[in-house]
């Protein structure tokens, strides 16, 4: 294969420029002609495709966001969208397309390649950490680390005044972020979009807490558990305890890769692009599992449903003692 296409779609991820100077790099190491399609499958179906070489990922590696830009295309999802897309692949004689993004990007890079027969690798990098065929997704350790920095700097102002913190993380229906920066920072409680949580019970918990001689308490909370004010007004309502809130925001999506994630960035490039020039002839998705590279049919990959681990949230509750 000497001529394929990146893109980033989907929310953008710390790591993904990490991950593009990966393809770009690989790529032109060996020979083949690289090009970047801006703001993900919107620029594809408008044509939006600039030649890169080596030089053009230079100073690169340590930024957040995405040098390629991203988008959510709504277009895409449909027929016309998608057949959009294919021609202009052909008619810039693309033999693969490598897509960094999440499960929507996935889903559409499948449908490229189911209908219009184009070979894609598809790369994870969202922060939310939802995708059930890999350990990891780009992204997700610099996220929990931006946590966990705000969480240290939270919990120097609880503690001061004695007071319990309900902080909103980003994941709507995965509760990764929550899970492990809740465990990291050591949260008391910690509530996810995948486990229904009992509002007495972590009232109980709190006054518990205070008799035991805890003096700060913070509450993480994925935002597809609802709301950080409703469950303040809830826990004041119940307990009378000081609550104060923190959304914790956009700052999650932004800011310099970790070592973790610029790490991982090269490791999946490598793979995507080793395997787009030894020829492969189906579309594949790379992740890691047990600090191993691997790569699977994207069909397959979809298929595997991300779950929440219990035993962790178990295990936080005991640390949380
Ligand atoms: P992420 O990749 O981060 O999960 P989204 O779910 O927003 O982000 O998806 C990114 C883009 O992928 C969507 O705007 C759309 O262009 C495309 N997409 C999502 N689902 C499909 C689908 N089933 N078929 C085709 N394209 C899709
Ligand atoms: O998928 C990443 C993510 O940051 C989610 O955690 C969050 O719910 C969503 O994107 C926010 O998306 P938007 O950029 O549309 O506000």
């Amino acid at each position: 294969m000497k001529k394929i296409a990146v893109l980033t779609s989907g929310g953008d991820a710390p790591g993904m420029n990490a991950a593009i100077r990966g393809v770009v790099r690989c790529a032109c190491s060996r020979g083949m002609e690289v090009y970047g399609v801006e703001r993900g499958y919107t620029g594809l179906i408008n044509g939006k495709l600039n030649r890169m070489d080596s030089r053009s990922v230079s100073d690169t590696i340590q930024k957040g966001g995405t040098i390629l830009k991203t988008a959510r295309c709504p277009e895409f999802n449909t027929e016309e969208g998608l057949k959009k897309g294919a021609d202009v692949l052909n008619a810039y004689g693309i033999d693969g397309l490598v897509v960094i993004g999440g499960d929507g990007s996935f889903r559409g890079m499948r449908d490229l390649s189911e209908k219009y027969g184009i070979v894609c690798m598809g790369i994870p990098g969202t922060i939310d950490n939802d995708l059930g065929y890999t350990d990891f997704t780009l992204g997700f350790d610099t996220a929990v680390n931006t946590v966990l920095d705000a969480m240290n700097k939270i919990r120097d102002t609880m503690t001061s005044h004695d007071r319990a913190c309900v902080i909103e993380v980003m994941g709507r229906h995965c509760g990764d972020i929550a899970l492990y920066s809740g465990i990291a920072g050591g949260a008391e409680s910690i509530l996810v979009p995948e486990l229904p949580f009992d509002i007495d019970e972590i009232c109980n918990r709190m006054k518990k807490n205070i008799i035991k001689g805890k003096i700060s308490d913070i509450i993480v909370l994925a935002e597809g558990v609802g709301s950080c004010l409703d469950v303040k007004k809830d826990i004041v309502e119940k307990t009378g305890i000081t609550v104060r809130t923190v959304k914790l925001g956009y700052i999650q999506r932004g800011g310099t890769p970790s070592m973790q994630d610029r790490v991982l960035a090269a490791r999946c490039a490598d793979r995507a692009v080793t395997l787009l020039y030894e020829g492969a002839t189906e579309s594949r998705v790379i992740g890691i599992k047990e600090n191993k590279i691997i790569d699977m049919p994207i069909g397959e990959a979809l298929e595997i449903k991300k779950t929440i681990n219990k035993e962790m949230l178990e295990m936080a509750s005991r640390l949380s003692h």
